[in-house]
């Protein structure tokens, strides 16, 4: 049974972020998008990037609208009619684009943005979140919204130095328990290796993603992600780990709530029985 069954009807955010440009936050979210939804799990993508976002582009998406007709009509925007303004990638994954112009991104007011995170988490099990630089107000607010922070990072020593200091910030606001570090082209020739950057960030048990710029680069260019069409490489083995690593955490936080007691369990079957099907 899952959690709408349940009536709890929440899925969880997972806010993918980096301390530097261009270490590979779009390349992770789609993958890892798409790679959640083959597990049957109901993924909607949004790209929080809203000056210069490119989800849509990486999956070749040709959107009709975006968060800006999203701000536009907020008023006519419910927990029902937000679904009719995500855009529907062949993979059955949603998602909902950021504004097609840098300029737009200002309509995105922090109460449109918290609405719509509401509305969505009502229908997805996921609701993974690329994420544009710097830490803006929008940033922080969708940062303490996350359940899950995927913070990404490379090899390079100022990549780690940026990474660090956006760890002790995160740690600032309390929310350092959401935090898991991706180590992106972790095989990338380098002075650091990826085994030593648990100890320079002080942190355990990292993701790591394999470099293959051929496949990556590839993939974002036609806008195939590589955990379609290319399953088998090593660095679409490291996402599909990953949505493993994410989905058994999460089950393991649902196993550890309370129990419901034996009369909702009881009123909960009588109502699943008599449920009319939508
Ligand atoms: N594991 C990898 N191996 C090799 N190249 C990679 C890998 N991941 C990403 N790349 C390459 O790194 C570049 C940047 O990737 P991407 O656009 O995903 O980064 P980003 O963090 O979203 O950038 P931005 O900050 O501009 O939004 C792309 O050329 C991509 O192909
Ligand atoms: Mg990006």
């Amino acid at each position: 049974m899952n959690e709408e069954q349940q009536g709890k009807k929440r899925g969880e955010m997972i806010v993918v972020l980096s301390a530097k440009g261009g270490v590979g936050k779009t390349t992770l979210t789609v993958n890892l998008g798409l790679a959640l939804f083959k597990k049957n799990i109901r993924v909607c993508l949004l790209d929080g990037d809203f000056q210069f976002g490119d989800v849509a582009l990486a999956l070749d998406l040709h959107p009709t609208f975006s968060m800006k007709e999203i701000a536009e009509e907020i008023d006519r925007v419910d927990e029902h009619s937000i679904l009719s303004y995500l855009c529907h990638h062949d993979s059955g994954v949603k998602v909902l684009p950021a504004p097609p112009r840098p300029e737009f991104a200002d309509l995105v007011s922090e109460q449109i943005l918290q609405k719509v995170i509401d509305h969505l988490l009502i229908h997805f099990d996921y609701v993974m979140v690329d994420t544009g630089l710097g830490l803006d107000e929008k940033s922080l607010q969708l940062i303490e919204k996350a359940d899950q922070l995927l913070i990404v990072t490379n090899l390079e020593m100022t990549t780690l130095k940026n990474t660090k200091l956006l760890l002790e910030t995160i740690d600032i606001l309390g929310l350092r328990d959401k935090v898991k570090i991706v180590i992106n082209r972790a095989t990338m020739e380098s002075v650091i290796q990826a085994t030593d950057i648990p100890e320079i960030l002080g942190v355990e048990d990292p993701f790591y993603i394999p470099n293959d710029f051929q496949v990556a680069s590839q993939s974002l260019n036609i806008g195939i992600p590589f955990v379609i069409n290319h399953g088998r490489t090593e660095i679409a083995k490291a996402i599909f780990q990953m949505a493993d690593g994410l989905t058994s955490r999460r089950e393991i936080a649902i196993f550890n709530k309370k129990p419901p007691s034996l009369l909702s369990r009881m009123l909960g079957s009588r109502r699943h029985k008599g449920a009319k099907t939508e």
